[in-house]
């Protein structure tokens, strides 16, 4: 991907996420921590969704992350990262970090540990997005540690549903964003179960073939 093509990338998805996170604040009502947590969840959806959406369009095997031009995957990964971040810092901001993670805890604690890991591993994988790192681990080894952005979408999915079910943190019961972040874990969930059952049709079409 040229230099050029991806500062572009950056600055749409930049300009987006941050419109969006305006637009909940100021025209919505919702805190700041809250607007930034909800756009890092849309924009990692997007992320997880383009690749389902471009393989029916493309369906030859990328060989590499490098040679990825049509994608916006690693824009949208890096701006879910930044905007993640800055919902973490907006929570630290009113809180400290031992009220909200720490032993005894309950629900809420847990939801938060799990915002944490997710908040580790979506960093590490941020890191490895870089292109010398991705000649580095080699494309094998790259390709499984993307693999746990999914890891990462279901933790967040578990994080947002205390949140948002299991809490009375805001009004008793989801709001409009509950029902939606469900939407979307369900396309998600849905996806990623035709992809496995045509990679076991590509698999037993295969062997018949060698057969
Ligand atoms: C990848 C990292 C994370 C993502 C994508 C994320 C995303 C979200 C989402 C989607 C919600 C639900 C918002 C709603 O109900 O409208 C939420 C709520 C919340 N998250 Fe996270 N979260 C992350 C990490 C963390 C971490 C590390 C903490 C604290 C240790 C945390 C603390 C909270 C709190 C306190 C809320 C309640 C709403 C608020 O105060 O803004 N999150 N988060």
């Amino acid at each position: 991907m040229d230099a050029k093509n991806t500062l572009i990338q950056h600055t749409i998805v930049g300009v987006f996420s941050l419109a969006i996170a305006a637009v909940f604040y100021f025209l919505f009502d919702i805190r700041w921590s809250t607007s930034f947590a909800r756009v890092s969840f849309i924009l990692l959806f997007l992320a997880l969704i383009i690749g389902p959406v471009m393989k029916l369009k493309k369906p030859a095997e990328v060989s590499s992350p490098l040679a990825i031009p049509w994608s916006w995957r690693g824009e949208l990964g890096i701006w879910f990262t930044l905007t993640a971040l800055v919902h973490f810092i907006f929570v630290l901001l009113n809180r400290s970090f031992f009220k909200l993670i720490y032993v005894g805890g309950g629900g809420g604690a847990l939801s938060n540990f799990i915002g944490l890991i997710a908040l580790l591993l979506a960093i590490v994988l941020t890191f490895t997005s870089i292109n010398k790192v991705i000649i580095f681990l080699g494309v094998e080894s790259w390709k499984w540690l993307h693999g746990l952005t999914y890891v990462i979408f279901y933790l967040i999915a578990a994080h947002f549903i205390y949140y948002q079910f299991f809490s009375t943190y805001g009004e008793i019961g989801p709001d409009w964003f509950g029902y939606l972040a469900s939407a979307m874990t369900i396309i998600i969930l849905i996806l990623q179960a035709i992809a496995f059952v045509m990679v076991i049709k590509k698999r037993k079409a295969s062997s018949l073939e060698n057969n």
